[in-house]
């Protein structure tokens, strides 16, 4: 009996220790970035100066500033600073070479990993070579200038706003061609006025709402749930009736994942297409659904063995 109780006991702390230590990788990285955000989380950063001994307060660049909480919310969250960048940042002042390192790409993480292959990496890389923007511009442009590295989080899979989802994907477009500092970083040329290159299309704020700009600058695309590749000026959609007609384009492309999470059989009400709340609960927290699992499984797998132990002992 008392081995039974030892047995249950050491098996119970060793499931409650593997789950504390899912945890823990992960608060041990958010300590570890807590000495970066110290002086990245906020608009002002202090140093000692080792000459006076004093301490020295200056303000931080804006651009070099990292949102905290925008941070956390991010696909990336488990991520500690120097898993992207070198680990020489812990000194300060940095040295001055290690703006020269190279950034990784997201094709140097995801590509040919299973466990991403339903976003197809390879196929979303593929579009944006063709896009507008890799051609004009090169290698200048790359997958970051519209992923966030420290921000980026899943919206068109995952939101649960059809509103918020459209605003957050247009904001991406936005920050650049409504916003003349970050598109200089990457053209010379003059940033065309988006409210008077679109003064042909009415109610254009109504539009701007609710489509996203993608629906008119790119094609449907099989592969990918997002298309990536904009296409130039000219192929962009301005006949009326591509929306407004009984056979949409939007079916196939803004309103499209509604027909994949019908498909996935998580209780979807079909004819929700129009309404907001028609994605609640269908993205459900993974973290927390393998918590729970996790706990299942320890209350299942303790009482079943105690079960199994109890009938073994009783029959001795
Ligand atoms: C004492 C404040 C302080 C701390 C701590 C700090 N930084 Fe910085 N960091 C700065 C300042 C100020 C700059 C602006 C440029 C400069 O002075 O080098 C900067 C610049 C940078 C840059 C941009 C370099 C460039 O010009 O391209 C990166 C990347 C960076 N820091 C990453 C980190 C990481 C990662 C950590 C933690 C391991 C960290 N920093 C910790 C103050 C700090
Ligand atoms: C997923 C990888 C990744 C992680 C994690 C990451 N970064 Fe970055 N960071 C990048 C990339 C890539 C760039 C360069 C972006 C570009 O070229 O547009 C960058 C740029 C920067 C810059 C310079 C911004 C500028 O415009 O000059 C700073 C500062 C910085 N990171 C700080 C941090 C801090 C602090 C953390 C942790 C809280 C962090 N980074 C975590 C990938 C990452
Ligand atoms: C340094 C390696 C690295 C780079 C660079 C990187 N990622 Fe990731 N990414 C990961 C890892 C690892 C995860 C899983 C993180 C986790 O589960 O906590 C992830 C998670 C994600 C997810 C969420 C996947 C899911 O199913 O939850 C998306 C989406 C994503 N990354 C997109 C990108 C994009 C877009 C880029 C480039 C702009 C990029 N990543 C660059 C390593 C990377
Ligand atoms: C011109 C802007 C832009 C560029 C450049 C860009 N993306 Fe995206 N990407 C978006 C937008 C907008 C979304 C939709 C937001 C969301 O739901 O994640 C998106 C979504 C994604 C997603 C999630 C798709 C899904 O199935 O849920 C992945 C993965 C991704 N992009 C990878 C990449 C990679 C890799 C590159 C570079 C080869 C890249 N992106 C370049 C704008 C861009
Ligand atoms: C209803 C369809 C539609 C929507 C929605 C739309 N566009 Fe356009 N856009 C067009 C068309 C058509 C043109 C070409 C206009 C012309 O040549 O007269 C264009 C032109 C452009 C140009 C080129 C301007 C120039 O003169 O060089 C940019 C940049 C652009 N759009 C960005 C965006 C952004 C960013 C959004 C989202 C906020 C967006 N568009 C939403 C249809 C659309
Ligand atoms: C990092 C800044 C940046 C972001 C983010 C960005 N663009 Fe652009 N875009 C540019 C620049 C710069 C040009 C002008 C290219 C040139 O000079 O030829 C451009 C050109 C365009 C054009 C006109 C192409 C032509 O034929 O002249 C369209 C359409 C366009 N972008 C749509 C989009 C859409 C849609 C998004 C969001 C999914 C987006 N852009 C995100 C910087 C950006
Ligand atoms: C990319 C798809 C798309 C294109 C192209 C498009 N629209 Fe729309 N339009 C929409 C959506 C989505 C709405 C909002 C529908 C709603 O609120 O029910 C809308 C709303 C409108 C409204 C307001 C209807 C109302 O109830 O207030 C008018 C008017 C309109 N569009 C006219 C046009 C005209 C004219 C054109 C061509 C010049 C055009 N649209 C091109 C998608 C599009």
């Amino acid at each position: 009996m008392r081995f039974t109780l030892f047995f249950i006991l050491f098996s119970q702390i060793f499931l409650v220790n593997s789950f504390a230590q899912v945890d823990s990788a992960m608060l041990k990285n958010m300590e570890l970035s807590q000495k970066c955000l110290k002086c990245h989380g906020h608009t002002k950063y202090q140093y000692k100066n080792v000459f006076f001994e004093n301490m020295v307060t200056e303000s931080m660049c804006l651009n070099k500033i990292v949102d905290t909480n925008l941070y956390y919310e991010g696909v990336h969250k488990s991520f500690k600073c120097t898993d992207c960048h070198s680990e020489e940042y812990s000194n300060f002042p940095h040295d001055g070479m290690l703006r020269m390192e190279p950034a990784y790409a997201c094709i140097d993480c995801h590509g040919g990993d299973e466990n991403f292959a339903k976003y197809n990496f390879e196929g979303i890389e593929e579009e944006f070579n063709n896009s507008v923007h890799s051609s004009n511009l090169g290698e200048d442009f790359s997958c970051w200038m519209c992923h966030d590295p420290h921000t980026y989080k899943l919206s068109v899979r995952s939101s649960e706003s059809f509103s918020n989802m459209i605003l957050y994907n247009n904001m991406i477009c936005l920050s650049c061609h409504s916003d003349i500092s970050k598109y200089e970083l990457v053209s010379d040329n003059e940033n065309p006025n988006i409210l008077e290159t679109h003064d042909w299309l009415p109610n254009q704020q109504l539009h701007f709402k609710e489509v996203r700009c993608l629906e008119c600058h790119t094609n449907v695309s099989e592969d990918v749930l997002v298309s990536h590749q904009i296409l130039p000026k000219e192929d962009a959609v301005k006949n009326c009736t591509e929306c407004h007609s009984s056979n949409s384009k939007l079916e196939a492309s803004l309103y499209r994942y509604l027909a994949i999470e019908e498909r996935s059989e998580k209780g979807f009400i079909k004819g929700a297409l129009f309404t907001e709340t028609f994605i609640v609960g269908a993205n459900q927290n993974t973290l927390l659904n393998k918590i729970s699992i996790i706990i299942f499984i320890l209350l299942f797998g303790g009482l079943l063995l105690h079960a199994f132990l109890r009938i073994v002992l009783i029959k001795k």
